[in-house]
């Protein structure tokens, strides 16, 4: 249940500085359409009893990087509990990712996500004491590997190949959309 995941505070966020309208003008941009929508719903069904294999395929990547678990160690060791936590956040997002509306509320926490990663407010909601700030750079490189790796996944529950392209394209425009806005506290104000 989501309500028990330890710091997952969807809907009790603040207001995202990205209005709605922008959001509209961005979805028009990656070319994400209704059908893009029944596509993600798909692709909900599709992963939801799939969702711990696929963090144990994306925490063996992170794991197996110096330089990606590096953002989850103080003074070069790894912080388990953290690891912990941000690994039961992880995987309600892919169900959020594919199952909730992109309104005001989705908006909202997507904000809230890149506060979290940023200098403004990693650590915090776990409160540890690691590395202070997730570089920019490999937010944009991670929109890849979570992509990719996605595939196998939507391909096993007996989908046509066709069907399992259109929610694999779903999927990779919903996670570039989701990074665009992740990286608003990186980007100097006015310039986003
Ligand atoms: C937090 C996904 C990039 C490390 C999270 C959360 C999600 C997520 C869903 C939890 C959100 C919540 O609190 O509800 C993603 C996706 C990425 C991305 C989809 C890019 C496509 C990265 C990169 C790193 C990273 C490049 C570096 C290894 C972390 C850490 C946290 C976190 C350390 C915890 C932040 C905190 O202190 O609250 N990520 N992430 N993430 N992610 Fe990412």
């Amino acid at each position: 249940m989501s309500e028990q995941i330890k710091g997952y505070a969807y809907g009790q966020v603040g207001q995202s500085p990205v209005s709605i309208a922008d959001l509209e003008l961005l979805k028009k941009t990656v070319l994400f359409t209704s059908e893009d929508e029944k596509n993600l719903r798909l692709a909900g069904e599709v992963l939801k009893d799939q969702t711990n294999e696929v963090l144990d395929l994306w925490y063996g990547f992170v794991g197996g990087n110096e330089h990606l678990v590096h953002y989850f160690t103080r003074n070069g060791q790894p912080n388990m509990d953290y690891l912990t936590a941000v690994r039961a956040r992880f995987g309600q997002w892919i169900m959020d990712l594919c199952n909730r509306p992109y309104g005001q509320d989705w908006l909202n926490y997507q904000h809230e996500i890149a506060l979290r990663h940023h200098s403004s407010k990693k650590n915090k909601t776990d409160g540890v004491d690691t590395v202070p700030i997730i570089h920019y750079r490999y937010m944009v490189a991670f929109i890849f590997p979570i992509t990719a790796t996605i595939k196998g996944f939507l391909a096993k529950k007996g989908h046509s190949a066709e069907a399992v392209e259109a929610m694999y394209a779903a999927w990779f425009k919903a996670v570039t959309l989701t990074v665009i806005l992740w990286t608003y506290p990186y980007i100097t104000k006015g310039e986003f």
